[in-house]
């Protein structure tokens, strides 16, 4: 390996750099990088250092490669991931959490007398320490009958190991008044260690928002939901709107019936008011679960959900679609044919390899039905195996049903995700095409109940925020 060839100007302009880009930015939702290629790079350049690799595509093969991929990844999104956090960030916020939200949500759960809070993206743990402090002291004396919950994510596994010590800097104690300091903390070695009751309230998982392979609604054992409030906060700034236009409903769907959703000060655009109802507070917007007024946003992409990620991450459950031709008659079947509400099962519980395997027998048995390639391009695709299969499988129900809007759909968003606007748009425009021939009522093969006039409200989100990016 040459190391002069691992330089960040070498880098960007290896021809395997872009594919590299959007790889990551698919697994990550890290769009931040997207305009980004000489910070990605420099920061590329250092793992392909330690890992010995002279160019982009050897390096993609190795992200790629199991399990060593998923360990690069791990020590990948370390470099990548901006953690900057301190205490009461946004105090306007946590006002709002003093005076409305905290004392809203004690009265709706005075009964169950259970408190959930979920903080997604916690970095090195400010934030949902912070929220420890105020719940101990809002709840006061009565603390000990409630059972509190505080849950803080991150995919950065370094971020988290970090806010599991309860140790902190000068710098992430700004917003903390030195009067309060003593009280909260215990100088320790030029740090500052937060005491125990707060420390022991809070609990760390690892958890990628975007990620199809991870459960999106946070880890098991802490009951996936029902959330009474989620801080999200200076993370969607790192994604991209379409990213964004995913994750709001599902944040949603992470929460209580009138549960709440904060956000950073700077993002919140016109997409939060069609899935949340807003709040205004001094200094601040608040978000709010609520039934919408008129079809949401979300309404219109909930197969592409289901089809991401979550625990259980749940694929279209398949109608029959005839395939265009008959099965070659050349394979035996001795064995239990494998079908594909098997696929379809293993992909709702994020079991992706056992998943492969299936698609794999069931195309051994049937090479020729569509159906199956497209569930294969969606195990690829949300499983993380790799956009290029994905994009194969898409073809070949394309090819052996031309007009298999959802194959062309899905086509679009592996195209889209890969930094390939022009195939993307293209595949789109199909989609339109073949659903002109439909009314708006008509269910869609392989689309567990998505209509035509959903999918066509999907295109042209598409198509509108392919446009505004
Ligand atoms: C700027 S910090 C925000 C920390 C805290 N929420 C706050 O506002 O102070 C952004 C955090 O988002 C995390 N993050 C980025 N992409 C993520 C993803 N796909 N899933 C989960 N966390 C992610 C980063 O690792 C980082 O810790």
């Amino acid at each position: 390996m040459s190391e002069a060839l691992v330089s960040v100007g070498a880098l960007v302009r290896d021809s395997g750099f872009s594919r590299l880009k959007s790889y990551i930015i698919g697994l990550t939702g890290l769009a931040y990088y997207d305009d980004k290629d000489d910070a990605l790079a420099e920061r590329l350049a250092r793992r392909l250092r330690a890992n010995g690799r002279a160019d982009c595509t050897g390096y993609l093969e190795l992200l790629m490669s199991d399990p060593e991929g998923r360990r690069e990844l791990d020590e990948l999104i370390s470099e990548l991931t901006i953690g900057e956090t301190f205490f009461f960030r946004y105090p306007e916020q946590f006002e709002a959490l003093r005076t409305i939200i905290l004392p809203d949500c004690i009265a709706r759960n005075r009964d169950e007398r259970r408190l959930r809070v979920w903080s997604a993206g916690c970095s090195t743990g400010a934030e949902p320490y912070s929220i420890a402090v105020l719940v101990h002291e809002v709840l006061g004396e009565h603390l000990p009958d409630w059972h509190v919950t505080i849950l803080a994510t991150d995919i950065n596994r370094d971020f988290l190991a970090r806010a599991r010590t309860g140790r902190f800097g000068d710098w992430a104690l700004r917003s903390v008044a030195e009067s309060q300091r003593a009280a909260l903390f215990v100088a320790d070695n030029g740090q500052w260690l937060l005491r125990n009751p707060y420390r022991g309230m809070v609990s760390f998982a690892h958890h990628n928002l975007i990620s199809p392979g991870d459960c999106w609604m946070p880890p098991d054992g802490f009951g996936g939901g029902g959330f009474d409030i989620i801080l999200c906060r200076n993370v969607l700034i790192y994604f991209d709107r379409e990213t964004i236009q995913l994750l709001l409903p599902r944040l949603a769907d992470g929460l209580k019936a009138d549960g709440w959703l904060l956000v950073g000060s700077s993002e919140p655009n016109e997409d939060f008011n069609r899935v949340f109802a807003t709040v205004n507070a001094p200094g601040t917007t608040l978000y709010r679960k609520a039934a919408p007024a008129s079809p949401p946003l979300w309404a219109a992409e909930a197969p592409q959900i289901r089809v991401l990620p979550p625990r259980p991450a749940r694929i279209a459950r398949s109608r029959a679609l005839p395939p265009r031709r008959s099965p070659p008659p050349a394979v035996p079947v001795e064995r239990p044919r494998p079908s594909l509400s098997e696929i379809i099962d293993l992909a709702d519980r994020g079991r992706w390899d056992e998943a492969r395997r299936v698609c794999d027998q069931c195309l051994a048995v049937d090479a020729m039905n569509p159906v199956t390639h497209y569930l294969s391009a969606l195990v690829h695709h949300h499983g993380g195996t790799g956009s290029l299969e994905a994009e194969q499988s898409c073809r070949k129900a394309i090819y052996l049903d031309r007009n298999f809007a959802l194959a062309h759909y899905q086509l679009g968003a592996i195209l889209a995700g890969r930094g390939e606007p022009a195939g993307a748009r293209r595949a789109l425009l199909n989609v339109l095409r073949i659903l002109e021939q439909l009314p708006d009522t008509a269910p869609l093969p392989a689309g567990d109940g998505l209509t035509a006039g959903g999918l066509r409200a999907m295109v042209k989100l598409r198509l509108e925020g392919r446009g505004r990016s």
